[in-house]
């Protein structure tokens, strides 16, 4: 229907009839001669019509925003003066012959031919009209050059896209789990993937060798800026390759897209140990686009008469540490309890700060609630550990050490933010030596990766002493976003048997839940390891996008809605009983059924 896209009209086509199909942006009439903005995926093109031609003239002085059209007319330059230099069109216009009128349109639920700010649920709600907007389809233009640029570079370099099935069993990410309810087996229910995790490791077992998949996974987790109840990995797996093959292959791959699709340089990407990171920025992945550092100060702290520092400086399980923000000092007393209250999301108790005014004074040059309770040695030990100088303003934690780690490390972020403290547009990094478990609050421990991922130790060693052990896994992190993970699984039943152990996870459970996965060990599993990237959040940073809804099609709200849909919906009592399912309806007054 149509001889070129309304964008992709320009010079070269002056003196051609061109045959135009798309949406009214605007319609201005003009002294007796209409213009149109007519628009469509790759643009924005001006028709002129004017009254000679008086069957579309008149058809044009119809047409409302959003109608659908079809045109047909000479490409002709614009007149002297009315050159448009931010157009890619905007040198040339069409010369309207022939106007159809595809489909009228209803005045849309928001102008789409200016920038107004609309409210996120109703963009939700008329998604298909907010995807119209150039800005939307440009972003969803982007991430298929990604995943584009993902299937070439992978497919070059030898790996064979495999699906997995999206009706399973559940695969341990650490979500809940998307239940589906099975017709044919009453009672029993399949899990949709968190992750295509043990079928890609089976795929190593069948000799597939190289793996990977757009792979969509499902977790019922609470919903930030950068999680969906449902997102798309880069679902990658190799046989016969360790971790630093790995880890090469799929920097180089990064660092080759944004290259091609952003013209960006990343370098080389720094490894950096989990303990240190956790040490220095509180976060296992760190915005080294940051300057900011948190430095320990328990050691100065043990002695003090300020029991809310010297208790957490003398617990093993404690930190007392300092954040020192250049030039800070000139934060404002709302600004510093804004803060205070922001590190009690995580959990802090207070914000303790010190300005330094006049270093050269002593301690009669600091201003703070704090000092009085530390004394003067000890305040000017930490100004010399900090290397604090006139104008700055050192913060403080002191808790146990998740806590103050949360706290100061989304102190740092925010300060970074709000302060622009920016050195760099792009900071990636691998994060490396996890540890294998954590303690859960509950007491018990829980794997940090997923109970597949190999330790870097023997299963004696982890069975004796598992709080300790480390694990093969490896974060590739960027700009503070944890943007994939993966790891060298485990290729030996003994292993994995320890694994499941120290998990709580008893012969009958790793029988019923892993028994199949047990039995592929059995059968010459290869030494194998992967990744998986969140391409939402890749998108999501290459764009420069605030939130991974803004680059999926359909996205669900913070309460994993679909607002166009409105799914989740109810079902009919039929559906219900050939499912063998009976709802108990919510209690009034009860947030959902027991
Ligand atoms: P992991 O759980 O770390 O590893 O997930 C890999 C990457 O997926 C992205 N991601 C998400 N993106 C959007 N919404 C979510 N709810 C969400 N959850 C995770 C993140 C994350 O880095 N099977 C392992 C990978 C492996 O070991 O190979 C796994 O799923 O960017
Ligand atoms: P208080 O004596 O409780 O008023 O505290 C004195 C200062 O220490 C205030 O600036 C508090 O914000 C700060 N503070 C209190 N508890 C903590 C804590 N756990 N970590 C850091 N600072 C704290």
């Amino acid at each position: 229907m149509r001889s070129h896209y309304c964008g992709s009209v320009n010079e070269a086509h002056i003196g051609q009839e061109v045959t135009l199909c798309g949406w009214v942006h605007r319609r201005r009439d003009h002294g007796g001669v209409i213009f149109l903005d007519m628009r469509d995926r790759e643009g924005v093109a001006q028709i002129v019509f004017d009254p000679d031609t008086v069957e579309s003239f008149a058809k044009a002085e119809r047409v409302r925003s959003e109608y659908v059209l079809q045109i047909k007319g000479f490409v002709r330059a614009r007149p002297d003066g009315t050159v448009n230099e931010d157009m890619p069109t905007g040198k040339i216009e069409v010369l309207g012959k022939e106007l159809e009128i595809l489909n009228a349109a209803e005045t849309p639920p928001f102008p789409l031919d200016e920038y107004v700010d609309v409210g996120e649920d109703t963009r939700l709600k008329f998604r298909f009209m907010d995807l119209r907007r150039p800005e939307m389809l440009n972003r969803l233009m982007f991430r298929s050059k990604t995943t584009n640029f993902i299937r070439n570079y992978l497919d070059q370099n030898g790996f064979m896209d495999v699906e997995t099935p999206i009706l399973t069993r559940a695969t341990p990410e650490g979500a809940r789990d998307y239940l589906v309810p099975s017709r044919t087996h009453a009672g029993s229910f399949f899990a949709l993937p968190q992750s295509p995790q043990l079928f890609k490791q089976l795929l190593m077992v069948s000799g597939i060798d190289r793996y990977y998949q757009i792979a969509k996974c499902f977790r019922d987790e609470d919903l930030r800026a950068d999680r969906q109840p449902e997102f798309t990995q880069v679902d990658v797996e190799v046989s016969y390759m360790d971790d630093e093959g790995i880890m090469s292959l799929m920097e180089s791959m990064v660092g080759d897209m944004f290259k091609e699709l952003l013209g960006q340089d990343l370098g080389t990407f720094p490894r950096m140990p989990y303990a240190e990171a956790m040490q220095r920025y509180g976060s296992d992945k760190p915005d080294l686009r940051i300057p900011l550092e948190i430095v320990d100060v328990a050691d100065l702290m043990e002695g003090v008469d300020f029991k809310v520092f010297a208790g957490p400086a003398k617990d093993p399980k404690g930190r007392v540490a300092a954040l020192k923000v250049t030039g800070g000092a000139e934060l404002s007393r709302k600004q510093i309890d804004e803060y205070t209250k922001y590190v009690g999301i995580y959990g802090a108790k207070g914000l303790a700060w010190i300005k330094v005014n006049e270093i050269e004074n002593g301690a009669n040059g600091l201003q703070s609630p704090i000092v009085k309770f530390l004394g003067d040695e000890v305040a000017m030990q930490i100004m010399d550990r900090l290397e604090a100088k006139n104008g700055d303003i050192v913060f403080f934690g002191a808790d146990k050490t998740k806590v103050v780690n949360e706290a100061l490390g989304a102190l740092r972020c925010k300060l970074g933010e709000d302060l622009d403290l920016f050195t760099c547009e792009w900071a990636p990094l691998w994060v490396v030596d996890f540890p294998m478990f954590e303690e859960l609050d509950g007491g018990g421990l829980t794997a940090i990766h997923h109970p597949f991922t190999a330790p870097s130790c023997s299963p004696e060693e982890l069975r004796n002493a598992p709080e300790k052990a480390l694990s093969r896994a490896y974060d590739m992190v960027l700009n503070g976003t944890e943007l994939g993970g993966g790891s060298i699984r485990i290729h030996d039943g003994d292993m994995q048997k320890a694994v499941f152990e120290i998990l709580g996870i008893d012969e009958a459970e790793q029988q019923n839940k892993f028994g199949f996965l047990l039995d592929a060990l059995k059968y010459g599993c290869p030494p194998h390891g992967g990744l998986a990237f969140g391409l939402d959040r890749l998108v999501m940073l290459m764009t420069g996008a605030k939130s991974i809804r803004e680059v999926i099609a359909f996205p669900k709200t913070q309460s994993a809605t679909c607002l166009l849909t409105q799914a989740p919906g109810e079902v009919d009592a039929k559906q219900l009983r050939e499912l063998s399912i009976r709802v108990r309806k919510p209690e009034s007054g009860s947030e959902s059924a027991q």
